[in-house]
């Protein structure tokens, strides 16, 4: 593998990133009020820690002006494997750049096991993200069967692995690993701190084998799967998480930003 930049060995702290996944969800007005009330209410806490919000499609230009000069990352749900052509319904890198956006989502487990993507597919997705300057939001998680048969660092490992292959981190501004049991995910069944901790380790424990360790120290490994106003400030508080990746919390601006002001407490 590639060796990363020296910009990932030189965050001397992981600084929390909070991510609002706002799935297909909403419509264009309530997308535009719900981007301008996150706007104004997360406006000065998006100076201590990284927010962002990932916005259907065909939204996106219209939340990116209603979040103005605000600090508040523009994100993708996706993107295309390829960089450009013939590929109907398909939106690249480039697109989402163009637009403002400076993360995207990838591998979520509803395209990984709602739709069947491959890591090996996710692989020319994480390196189309790279080289469009956008920072990629890779997720991983395993199944409740795989829980129960004891294969979770096992998954984890297989799936960073597959969706990492080959992949040149050297122009990365940076990889951010989502953690996303698919079991907690929508269903209210938040992991344990003990299951979140444990993962993030075991994610840390290939990033070192894959990159190196002190790459594994710089990479913020975000949790995501039910997290709410009411558990967020527990999970936060865990040494090995840094941050969230929210879902339905994210729809609504109170809750967002509760969830947002327990990554700054
Ligand atoms: P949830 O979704 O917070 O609604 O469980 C999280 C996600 O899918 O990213």
């Amino acid at each position: 593998m590639d060796q990363p930049t020296a910009l990932h060995l030189a965050l001397p702290v992981r600084r929390l990133f909070v991510g609002g996944n706002w799935k297909m969800n909403l419509d264009l007005a309530r997308a535009t009020e719900l981007s301008e009330d996150v706007a104004v209410r997360c406006a000065l806490l998006a100076e201590r820690v990284d927010v962002a919000i990932y916005v259907p499609f065909p939204y996106l230009q219209a939340v990116q002006r209603a979040l103005g000069h605000h600090a508040i990352f523009l994100g993708g749900q996706d993107l295309s494997a390829q960089r450009e052509g013939a590929f109907t319904g398909q939106t690249s890198g480039a697109m989402l750049a163009d637009l403002g956006c400076r993360s995207v989502l990838i591998g979520h487990s509803e395209r990984r096991h709602g739709l069947g993507e491959e890591s090996t597919h996710l692989c020319a997705k994480v390196s189309r993200a790279i080289e469009s300057g956008l920072i990629p939001v890779l997720c991983v998680g395993e199944t409740k069967a795989q829980r129960l048969g004891g294969s979770t660092r096992a998954i984890l490992a297989e799936q960073l692995v597959g969706s990492l292959e080959g992949v040149s981190l050297a122009s990365a501004k940076e990889l951010v690993i989502a953690y996303e049991p698919v079991w907690a995910i929508g269903t209210g069944d938040t992991a344990t701190k003990a299951d979140v901790e444990d993962a993030h380790r075991a994610i840390r424990e290939v990033l070192a084998d894959l990159y190196s360790a002190p790459f594994a120290q710089a990479t913020r490994v975000i949790y995501g799967g039910s997290v709410n106003a009411k558990n967020a400030a527990e999970l936060f508080a865990c040494e090995e998480v840094d941050g969230g990746l929210i879902g339905g919390a994210s729809l609504k601006c109170d809750d967002f930003f509760a969830i947002v002001s327990a990554a700054c407490s």
